[in-house]
């Protein structure tokens, strides 16, 4: 492992180590695992309400907000964390599986109704939307505004907080839209919201801890997993051997899944952490009072830790990726990403056995950084029909 000198911030103190890139595979693993590498916590800015009912709004939202995995109590995080975790846990993602797999085969039926099929706003938008509205019990009528409403809350990207009231009063609506779901009976695929109303009824978590833990599963899924299903299907449009060598069994799709979360999009997602005390890494010890910052996409790029690291090899040997992070904070969302991920390639893939020549990609600066796929659009008559 090549040892990594610390970055001094060439403004302050040169005696003063301000912040540290911990760029290394090795490095990022020790940081991550570390208790004393915390996540920086929330600083809320002032923001102009004008008063009256619309501050309080916004208060509320900047209440919930500050329950996120960015708030300042440390000792409530881990039962927010388990809360999460466990609403998402594989229990409820195999319980979703068979509407999964009938959802993205009814999106992709669809693609009939018209000459040409955008398989990003057509059929992994919906379909990564509908999983988590899904297991949180939201009607199907309700979801595509209680959508636009979490893409209000975007500005909080990447963890950080605004100035403007906007995504705050996108929080408080989002919130109050799942407590309202949550008064009455839940449906059967609800196993989310279940645990989490359980964990309340067990006096796990408050009610405003629980609500807060559903508007952050709602923003978590927003973008991470659209990027990355999206992502994969483009490079899979432009480099024909790989869809081949899935749809023949060549490499299974569980493969080109973990390959595709290795090299992103969404792994450009950089983490931040404080040390608490010194962290021991293998590139040196980062002292006490150090802003940690953790590049995912150079990390899982890391030579030392990956040969050829650039290559896109599906089965590849070694470490695993870390897309979802790892230690205390390792996403909670991850069965789901890899379940829904999965599922919308196994389902192009046997219906669109070739991608067309004609196939056009669009793509735009991510809002979790790196490039995006906002469309991915593919001719009907290509589709093999069901
Ligand atoms: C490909 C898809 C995804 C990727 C690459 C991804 C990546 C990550 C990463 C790297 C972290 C760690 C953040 C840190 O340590 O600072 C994280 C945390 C988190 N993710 Fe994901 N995520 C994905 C999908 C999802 C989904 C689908 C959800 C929810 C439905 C979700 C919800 C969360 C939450 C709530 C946390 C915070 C965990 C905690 O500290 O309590 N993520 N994610």
């Amino acid at each position: 492992m090549n040892p990594r000198p610390p970055r001094i911030d060439p403004v302050g103190d040169k005696n003063v180590v301000r912040s540290w890139v911990a760029s290394s595979y090795a490095d990022a693993r020790a940081v991550l695992v570390n208790a004393s590498a915390r996540v920086p916590p929330n600083t809320r800015p002032s923001l102009e309400t004008g008063g009256g009912a619309a501050h309080a709004i916004v208060e509320r939202g900047a209440f919930l907000r500050d329950l996120w995995m960015w708030g300042c109590e440390v000792d409530r995080r881990p039962q927010r964390h388990k809360a999460g975790a466990a609403a998402l846990g594989p229990k409820s993602i195999d319980a979703l599986a068979a509407y999964l797999k009938g959802n993205a085969a009814n999106l992709l039926a669809d693609a009939k109704q018209a000459p040409e099929m955008d398989l990003v706003a057509d059929f992994a938008r919906p379909l990564v939307r509908d999983a988590l509205m899904e297991l949180l019990g939201i009607a199907p009528a309700a979801r595509a505004s209680l959508d636009t409403q979490v893409g209000g809350m975007a500005p909080f990207i990447p963890g950080g907080q605004s100035g403007s009231t906007a995504p705050y009063f996108a929080l408080a609506a989002v919130a109050q839209a799942v407590e309202n779901v949550w008064a009455k009976p839940l449906p059967p695929l609800a196993g989310a919201s279940r645990a989490l109303r359980g964990a309340v009824e067990a006096g796990e978590l408050t009610l405003d801890e629980a609500l807060a833990q559903a508007t952050l599963l709602l923003f978590g899924n927003s973008y991470t997993t659209l990027d990355a299903l999206a992502g994969l299907l483009s490079r899979c449009a432009e480099q024909p051997l790989l869809w081949r060598a899935a749809r023949d069994g060549t490499c299974s799709v569980a493969e080109l899944v973990e390959e595709g979360l290795r090299l992103g999009p969404p792994t450009h997602l950089a983490l931040f952490r404080d040390a608490a005390d010194d962290i021991q890494c293998p590139g040196g010890t980062i002292p006490a009072g150090t802003r940690i910052v953790l590049p995912l996409d150079r990390i899982n790029r890391d030579p030392a830790a990956f040969d050829r690291p650039d290559s896109f090899e599906p089965g590849r040997s070694g470490p695993l990726h870390l897309a979802f992070g790892g230690g205390r904070h390792m996403c909670v969302g991850l069965h789901l990403a890899r379940a829904v991920i999965r599922t919308g390639v196994e389902t192009v893939l046997s219906r669109l056995p070739e991608w067309p020549a004609d196939t056009r990609i669009v793509r735009q600066p991510g809002i979790l950084g790196g490039p995006s796929v906002v469309s991915l659009t593919v001719p009907a008559g290509a589709f093999h029909p069901c």
